[in-house]
């Protein structure tokens, strides 16, 4: 992807990024940073939320961080407040703060369930809720991160495929009420993404990983920038006629098992 793309694209924006600390989220927060953003990071962890910003900040970016837990309405509130104090109103939300391991319905108790649901829905719906009095209108966007088992049932994952469907109705839901102040709402759904704790969790193994990426059919897993990427452009004017979509950046992995190679098929038998 050239520089040139994400050059200024968010000059004098904005951006709160829910559940930064690591990962995905972390990286989505440096790409709309290096795209000109000033950036608010929260996570749980002060020490790791504080290193996450002074890391982006060390790179000549403006970024600040502050520790809040997104099951709690106050204290998410609370850091809104924080933000716009600091940086003004908020043109940019990003909403990915999330809880997985594996383990069947009979192994997992109802606060583990509960637990992961709290962190993914609730999380997500009181980071909008939040957000609303303190959001650029007009055109301010909203991005959830979700993930296929909102549409994709998956064995041991009975908690989050229940959170992340509910992610995904928040993100419609809202994008309906708040369409009319052009608040813009919309998903990210990554595929399995290299190098974060997601992919440790559900595939601890190099040998999972190999059968994990001989079924999609671009035959990788992705990157944290593709992700990246794909929130810059809904974060963008570029994307100003998209709201309530649900964008897979997933190798076409939501369509299941692609393991045969049908490039390879003699056609003419
Ligand atoms: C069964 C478990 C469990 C496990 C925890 N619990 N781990 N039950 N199997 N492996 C139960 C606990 O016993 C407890 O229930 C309840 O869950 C809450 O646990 P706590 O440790 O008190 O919760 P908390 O400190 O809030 O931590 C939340 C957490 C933890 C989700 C359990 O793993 C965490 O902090 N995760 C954040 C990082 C993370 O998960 N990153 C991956 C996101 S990626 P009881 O009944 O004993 O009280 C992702 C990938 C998506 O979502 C898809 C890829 C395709
Ligand atoms: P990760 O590094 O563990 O990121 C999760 C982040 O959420 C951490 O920064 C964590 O920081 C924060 N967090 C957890 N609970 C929180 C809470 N209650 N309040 C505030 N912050 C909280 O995992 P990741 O793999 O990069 O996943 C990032 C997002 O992508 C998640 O939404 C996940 O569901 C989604 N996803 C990932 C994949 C994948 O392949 N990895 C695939 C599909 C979807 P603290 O510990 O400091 O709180």
């Amino acid at each position: 992807m050239s520089e040139t793309f994400r050059e200024g694209l968010l000059e004098g924006k904005v951006a709160f990024v829910a559940g930064a600390s690591s990962g995905i989220n972390l990286q989505v927060a440096r790409r709309y940073a290096e795209a000109g953003a000033k950036v608010m990071i929260i996570s749980r962890s002060e020490e790791k939320i504080q290193a996450a910003a002074k890391g982006l900040r060390d790179d000549g970016l403006e970024a600040m961080g502050m520790s809040c837990d997104v099951r709690d309405y106050g204290k998410v509130a609370e850091a809104f407040s924080v933000c716009r104090d600091k940086y003004g109103e908020i043109d940019i939300v990003l909403s990915g703060a999330a809880g997985n391991f594996l383990a069947p319905a009979l192994g997992m108790s109802a606060n583990a369930f509960k637990t992961v649901v709290d962190i993914d829905l609730l999380g997500t719906f009181n980071v909008f809720r939040a957000s609303f009095e303190h959001l650029r209108k007009p055109g301010a966007s909203l991005v959830a991160i979700t993930a296929g088992q909102a549409v994709k049932p998956m064995m041991f994952q009975i908690h989050a495929c229940a959170a992340k469907a509910g992610v995904n109705q928040v993100v419609k839901c809202l994008a309906m009420e708040w369409g009319p102040e052009n608040i813009r709402v919309n998903a990210v759904s990554p595929g399995p993404i290299g190098d974060t704790e997601g992919m440790a969790r559900l595939a601890p193994s190099g040998a999972a990983a190999e059968a994990s990426k001989s079924k999609i059919p671009l035959r990788d897993w992705g990157t944290k920038d593709d992700i990246g990427d794909a929130c810059l452009w809904l974060a963008s004017d570029a994307a100003r006629y998209v709201t309530g979509a649900i964008i897979n950046v997933d190798g076409g992995s939501e369509f299941g098992d692609a393991s045969l190679d049908a490039t390879k098929v003699d056609a003419s038998k």
